[in-house]
């Protein structure tokens, strides 16, 4: 198992990671608890597969639990099915000392966290992120929240979790669609975290595809090492956090247009990375071989989303509402080069140009597939 420590002022825990972590939850969960009873918050799928071993473990340490499930998909994560979830903790009679468990990918870490940081103004809870995305980003850090319709989590409240333990052995269930869509958050990170991380990425891309657990343990831990990194520089993402957003402002419009849960995050932030590396070279940020490695990376994980369907001056509207909008000026995140990056604001005009020409290159590349 790899240990990867978290500090920040207000959390101080430990990421798990490794292809038997469900086995040894009882126990790591054993030691922390304050009283062992739990809610186990779960994705209906997730649970369907592998909820059994889940059980198994908490049981052989003693631990009680309750189990609520949330339907699968971005469509779960609202205020009303916060609320219920609310309703159902107070029905169960979950007390204050006693935990939540977030066993899903990250639309179940994000609601159950924000539960976790209402229901009796607070308990605490513990992520056991069942997808690559979860595993990667999502369940680190202590960003909660609900999507609002005018927007993607517009409602929300930081909340550590007290541990996570990411068994990457639950990833061999995901679809190859889910797998992609983690695959953008680790691209997102290599490129974020420089040179030597982007250029494992590529060398371990094939072993990736292939379900290599071994691998796909040491991307987790790195991208794990690197966020937290950042939350301990920046728990509540007021300065070098908000770099976590690149390729963000695209994909959540993208979201938000196209419904939610119809194209899935992580594919929607591939075309936002890709989009965020143009206009990093319009804007003289960054050079094209550094964009071009960006879209290599993308393209040795099999990551060419396409926006052909959207209607884009939909999307342009869309990225207003985005919570990088400061006084009406749409604020990307950009990358100049391995390991480094900027916030500028850009026009509109521009925008709506860049986009154009966006679509029209991706309506070529998806031809000539
Ligand atoms: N809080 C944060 O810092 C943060 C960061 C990035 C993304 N997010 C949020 O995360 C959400 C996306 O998370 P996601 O990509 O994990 O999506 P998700 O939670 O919707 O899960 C994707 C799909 O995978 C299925 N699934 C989960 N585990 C499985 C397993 N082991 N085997 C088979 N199927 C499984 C689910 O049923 C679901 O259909 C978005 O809502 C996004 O806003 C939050």
């Amino acid at each position: 198992m790899i240990v990867v420590p978290v500090h920040c002022s207000g959390c101080n825990y430990e990421v798990v990671i490794g292809p038997d972590g469900l086995d040894r939850a009882g126990t790591v969960l054993g030691s922390l608890l304050r009283r062992p009873r739990v809610a186990i918050i779960a994705d209906r799928t997730a649970y369907d597969l592998h909820g059994a071993t889940l059980e198994r473990s908490l049981a052989g340490a003693g631990i009680t639990f309750t189990v609520m499930q949330v339907p699968p998909g971005e469509q779960s994560k609202n205020w009303q099915f916060a609320g219920r979830l609310l309703e159902q903790m107070a029905h169960e009679r979950i007390e204050r000392h006693e935990a939540i468990i977030a066993f899903g990918g990250g639309v179940v870490g994000d609601i159950a966290g924000f539960v976790a940081g209402v229901y009796m103004r607070g308990v605490d809870y513990y992520q056991i992120p069942t997808t690559l995305l979860s595993q990667v980003d999502s369940s680190v850090g202590g960003k909660t929240g609900v999507d609002l319709a005018a927007g993607k989590n517009l409602a929300g409240v930081f909340v550590q979790p007290r541990a996570v333990i990411a068994d990457t052995a639950l990833l061999a269930t995901l679809s190859q669609i889910e797998l992609k869509s983690g695959l953008a958050e680790v691209v997102k990170t290599a490129i974020l975290d420089g040179e030597q991380h982007m250029v494992r990425l590529k060398r371990d891309s094939h072993s990736l595809l292939a379900g290599d657990t071994a691998v796909i343990s040491e991307v987790v831990a790195d991208c794990v090492r690197f966020k937290a990194s950042v939350v301990q520089a920046d728990e509540r993402e007021a300065g070098p956090r908000e770099s976590l957003n690149l390729g963000h402002t695209l994909a959540h419009a993208i979201e938000k247009v196209a419904g939610y849960g119809v194209i899935p995050h992580g594919l929607a932030v591939a075309a936002g990375l890709r989009f965020a590396a143009g206009l990093s070279v319009r804007l003289g940020l960054a050079s094209d071989h550094f964009a071009a490695r960006q879209v290599e990376l993308l393209d040795a994980l099999g990551l060419s989303p396409t926006l052909v369907d959207l209607d884009i001056d939909a999307v342009r509207y869309a990225m207003r509402s985005d919570k990088k909008v400061r006084a009406g000026e749409i604020r990307f995140i950009l990358a100049t080069e391995p390991g480094s990056w900027t916030v500028i604001p850009v026009e509109d005009r521009m925008i709506a140009e860049e986009l154009n020409a966006f679509l029209a290159a991706d309506i070529e590349r998806h031809k000539s597939m």
